[in-house]
């Protein structure tokens, strides 16, 4: 975002007198059903184009709030698209602003990525060809336009993707769509009093990236799943702009991770807690079959620049950087997403095998070279870039490529974070992590990451497989989207 239009657009200071006003608002309107998205089967072309399009929508928060969707008035239907195939998704922007489609986690060329160079202009139909090759993996798409990203995500640009892979089965996995396999696409939301959707850029809520207190399941208020009495495979996608949650289950049960953001795990992984950053998906498989009803919750967001002292008023008065939480429902903090009522049958044959097929093969290798990639805001981006926001000292520019990628070869990122823990995102891979703060990572517990919340320095190992030219390159950046608007990316070409 340029430096002018955010001094206009700082002056529009959120709606903070309002917020405890519509923290009861979502206690009323919580608990409707679940919407479960439509599935769009990409395949095919001709009948079903997604189209960008504008909606009004009654969240019951007080009013009718101005969205976008595709196809629909607020999100989109979950696209599918299958391994060995040629999918063919079709956009049509019938908004009078440009847009894009960006295929987020697919191994797909430049080209046809859906990044910022490929904006779709008012009017314009776009019907690019993606030849799917990748292992079976919950993904999603996303409007990618540079310093718009954020708050055309926040309106509603944005669905789930799903990727098939006909050669890989795990018979016992539930898999049964909308009974025991259930798409969860988490936002937070900010409302004011009039029940629109607020998004306001302070310097603050540049810096920290927008929170909301009102936490929306599928465009739904804290909704109510009617699901199997069994296994509950849950596909969690954290399309919100910046809140980082801490999942977990109201009662204390524990659950199995069976899938990241690259596909499935090499095998189930017990947890009692999963964090999921902005970007990151995560499949989990909860038992369900004592038919107890049960409440999905999140711990509040403690990630924040300075610890949250830059937040003043109720910031200060509500702890860390998470002045917007949700009503808290539990002692240590937790809000509520998502309720969960097993009153379904459940289908036949389901179970949980020791280990799971066809999931992602790690990066391995020598790598050729070491690339370092600082994620730099504050003094520290000011000083390089001018810019509060910036990777190693430069904001991102349309213009320029940061570096060249040689398509297939390993390369290890050191990826730093500065102030504060920065969600990566890079465009075109699913990459390995290596270690931590110097401590190793198993593949087991991570298998292939696209998004990975990166707090102090993480290694990675990439490899491109597809090719990204200057006029589309690749993008690699922070996926809390006030800091990717604001210039924490960069773009690079694979040849
Ligand atoms: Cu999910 Cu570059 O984006
Ligand atoms: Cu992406
Ligand atoms: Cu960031």
């Amino acid at each position: 975002m340029d430096r002018r239009r955010f001094l206009t657009v700082s002056a529009s200071a959120l709606a903070t007198p309002s917020l405890v006003g519509t923290r009861a608002a979502a206690r009323s309107v919580a608990g409707q059903p679940l919407p479960i998205p439509p599935i769009l089967d990409a395949s095919g072309r001709a009948d079903a184009p997604l189209e960008a399009i504008a909606g009004a929508v009654d969240f019951g928060m007080g009013g009718k709030a101005k969205t976008l969707g595709y196809s629909q008035p607020y999100l989109g239907p979950v696209l599918r698209m299958r391994r060995g195939e040629i999918a063919r998704p079709v956009l049509k922007n019938r908004l009078d602003f440009a847009v894009t489609a960006h295929w987020h986690g697919a191994h797909v060329p430049g080209a046809v990525d859906g990044g910022p160079q490929l904006a779709l202009a008012p009017g314009k139909t776009w019907a690019p060809e993606l030849e799917i090759d990748q292992p079976a993996a919950t993904l999603w798409y996303h409007s990618h336009i540079h310093g718009e990203t954020g708050p055309q995500v926040y309106r509603g640009l944005s669905g789930m993707l799903l990727i098939d892979d006909p050669d890989a089965s795990n018979p016992g996995l539930p898999s049964t769509w909308g009974i025991d396999d259930i798409p969860v696409i988490i936002q937070d939301r900010l409302f004011d009093r009039d029940g629109v959707l607020a998004y306001g850029l302070d310097m603050p809520t540049m810096m920290h990236g927008l929170h909301g207190s009102t936490i929306l399941v599928n465009g739904a208020v804290q909704p109510n799943a009617s699901v199997a009495r069994g296994l509950v495979r849950l596909r969690l996608l954290n399309a919100s702009n910046a809140r980082v949650y801490t999942l977990k289950f109201n009662d204390g049960r524990g659950f199995h991770q069976i899938a990241s953001d690259g596909g499935l795990l090499p095998a189930p992984l017990a947890r009692d807690a999963l964090v999921l950053a902005p970007a990151e998906r995560a499949e989990i498989v909860v038992d369900l079959s004592d038919g107890a009803a049960v409440r999905l919750v999140s711990l509040p967001d403690t990630n924040a620049a300075m610890g949250g002292m830059m937040r003043g008023g109720m910031g200060g008065m509500m702890g860390g950087g998470d002045s917007a939480a949700p009503e808290a429902i539990t002692a240590d903090g937790a809000f509520g997403v998502l309720d969960l009522t097993p009153d379904k049958a459940a289908p036949a044959g389901q179970a949980l095998a020791q280990s799971l097929a066809g999931g992602p093969t790690p990066i391995t290798g020598d790598p050729v070279r070491r690339r370092q990639v600082a994620l730099q805001m504050g003094p520290m981006a000011m000083r390089g870039s001018g810019n509060p926001l910036a990777i190693n000292g430069r904001a991102y520019d349309m213009g320029r490529i940061d570096f060249d990628v040689p398509r297939g070869e390993v390369e290890l990122w050191e990826v730093t974070s500065d102030m504060m823990a920065h969600p990566f995102h890079v465009h075109g891979t699913s990459f390995t992590v290596l270690s931590e703060n110097g401590k190793t990572v198993p593949f087991q517990q991570r298998g292939t990451k696209d998004v990975l919340l990166v707090d102090g320095s993480a290694e990675i190992l990439v490899r491109f497989d597809k090719p990204a030219t200057r006029e589309t390159p690749y993008m690699f950046h922070c996926h809390i989207l006030e800091h990717e608007d604001g210039g924490m990316m960069g773009q690079f070409t694979v040849a």
